[in-house]
């Protein structure tokens, strides 16, 4: 597979980040919908300890309304929904809503930003963001306060100690990208960072705030199998910009080569640090004597 270089993939490789506020919204299509399907079943399914463990904590049940805010292609939606949960999300990538929209008929999935969330104020029990805010995207924290109730709850995930985990690894590949993308990799990670979550979450108003290590472990049946599913990612895109992709396909499979067990899927294991809190409630007003 390689990129082909027709006018519109021109463009699309000379496109500014595709992760970072500073650029619109809707060039985040580009790099997070150009593989749409192979993100949706090879990559997101292994997320799901991600999506349980964190709904589990947050209580999510029957009757909650809830929103996943960065949905991507909207199983841990189908996942709150099979909880009894109803669902909403938004996704700025027009074909990873697609395949939300697929998996949820019954949710309420917009294409939309999460700095401008398209619901009114107190539309939500429970908001989640799957490692869909980051340290260069904070005010989309101030709108899930907004869209919450009063005692609404909201569960944040990030990367943590991403040096100390043992599948470190398997995002490596993503460091083909060029400098300026890799700041902006650093400047997003930041907010998984002791404190930094913690502190975001209060300076909007949530209360309660704890931080909670998340299993996570991605699994893939074999090194191409591994390459694949990476290249359909975001951050892949922006190396697939600097390096091309065959060049990129043809990395990441060699180094999960060096990892292949025999009889045993590759698996990574990756810190990620979830940041549970909720919307305070207003004090009650004292009874007139
Ligand atoms: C790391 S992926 C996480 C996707 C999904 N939550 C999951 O668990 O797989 C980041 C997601 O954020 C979305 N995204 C990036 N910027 C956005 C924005 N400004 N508004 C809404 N979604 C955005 C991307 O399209 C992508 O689906």
């Amino acid at each position: 597979m390689t990129i082909d270089s027709s006018a519109e993939n021109s463009r699309e490789r000379s496109a500014p980040t595709v992760l970072g506020a500073a650029v619109g919204w809707k060039m985040v299509d580009l790099g997070w919908g150009r593989s749409a399907v192979d993100f949706a079943t090879l990559s997101e399914p292994s997320n799901c300890r991600e999506y349980v463990s964190v709904h589990h904590r947050l209580g999510v049940g029957a009757g909650d309304r809830l929103i996943d805010v960065a949905c991507g292609s909207g199983l841990a939606v189908e996942l709150a929904r099979a909880r009894g949960a109803t669902g909403a999300g938004i996704d700025a990538s027009h074909r990873l809503v697609a395949v939300a929209r697929d998996r949820n008929p019954d949710a309420d999935i917009r294409v939309g930003d999460m700095h401008a969330l398209p619901w009114d104020d107190a539309s939500f029990d429970v908001a989640t963001s799957f490692r869909g805010i980051w340290g260069t995207t904070p005010a989309a924290v101030a709108e899930i306060h907004r869209v919450l109730v009063p005692g609404g709850r909201v569960g944040l995930t990030v990367w943590g100690h991403l040096k100390m985990s043992p599948g470190a690894w398997a995002l490596a590949p993503f460091r083909m990208a060029d400098s300026a993308r890799l700041e902006n990799q650093a400047a997003m990670v930041s907010l998984g960072r002791p404190g930094v979550g913690e502190d975001l979450l209060a300076r909007c108003g949530f209360v309660d705030i704890e931080r909670v290590d998340v299993p996570f472990v991605w699994e893939f049946a074999d090194p191409e199998m591994f390459a694949r599913a990476l290249a359909s990612t975001g951050p892949a895109y922006e190396a697939i910009q600097n390096v091309g992709e065959e060049a990129f396909l043809e990395a990441a499979t060699q180094q999960a080569r060096e990892l292949v067990r025999d009889g045993l899927p590759l698996r990574a294991g990756i810190a990620v640090v979830g940041y549970l809190a909720r919307k305070s409630q207003p004090r009650q007003q004292k009874a007139a004597t």
